[in-house]
């Protein structure tokens, strides 16, 4: 494919990244980012050919991740267009071809500047969670059992705190792994899923999970 088709995302445009992608902004865009897998995920495509069964599993292997999350997403959204409510999980909005493999178009998270918004974990690291976000943490606890939404890694660094709307927002972390998608079909297992998962979350975070109220508190 000509070169001139794939998005160039430079390195000056990368906003944030975790350990499987990288977060970029888009030129004169700022209500989305580009979402790319690393490097280390797509070295094995190079020689991968997709009209082979072989390289067909490799490029999905590769982008297991995106699979899972497009899945998970476009669930949320069916939600969210019945409920007409905002999700506890960032917007998708597709897909785009960069030089950087595929990437994924998503809400950007933004803080009231315009720039790109701090997570739980850095909340929590500079000491500054307030009373008033601890609830709205709480709503979002709720939100996502009452979404059923399917969440392995609850780590502070994928709740994202969206201060316009007074929110937090997962960017990370959802979907089903499972090969067998129990937790997708059965609310039950998935809030127990949940429970172990933000009790985790609070041994980690400082914060105490109350087990009961399904909230946290400030210790
Ligand atoms: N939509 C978004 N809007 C604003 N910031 C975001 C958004 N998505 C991700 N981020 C920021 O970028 C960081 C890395 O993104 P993400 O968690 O998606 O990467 P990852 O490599 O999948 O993470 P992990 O290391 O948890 O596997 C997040 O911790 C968050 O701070
Ligand atoms: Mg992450």
């Amino acid at each position: 494919m000509p070169h001139a088709l794939l998005l160039n995302l430079r390195d000056t445009q990368r906003l944030a990244g975790g350990s499987e992608r990288h977060v970029f902004r888009i030129e004169g865009r700022t209500d989305v980012v580009v979402k790319v897998m690393r490097s280390k995920y797509l070295r094995s495509l190079r020689m991968a050919d997709d009209r082979t069964l072989l390289g067909w599993l490799k490029v999905r292997r590769a982008y297991a991740l995106f699979r899972r999350e497009q899945k998970a997403l476009g669930d949320v959204m069916l939600r969210a267009a019945i409920r007409e409510e905002m999700p506890p999980v960032m917007g998708f909005r597709g897909y785009i071809l960069t030089e950087k493999g595929l990437g994924q178009i998503v809400e950007m998270i933004a803080d009231e500047n315009g720039g790109v918004a701090p997570s739980l974990h850095d909340q929590l690291q500079d000491g500054r969670v307030t009373e008033a976000q601890i609830g709205a943490l709480n709503t979002f606890v709720a939100q996502l059992y009452d979404w059923h939404v399917v969440a392995h890694d609850l780590s502070p660094k994928n709740i994202v705190w969206n201060g316009p709307q007074a929110r937090y927002v997962l960017v990370d972390g959802f979907g089903d792994r499972a090969l067998l998608p129990l937790k997708s079909w059965n609310r039950r297992l998935n809030n127990r899923r949940l429970d172990r998962a933000f009790k985790e979350m609070g041994e980690k975070s400082g914060l105490t999970w109350m087990r009961e109220k399904r909230a946290f508190a400030r210790d």
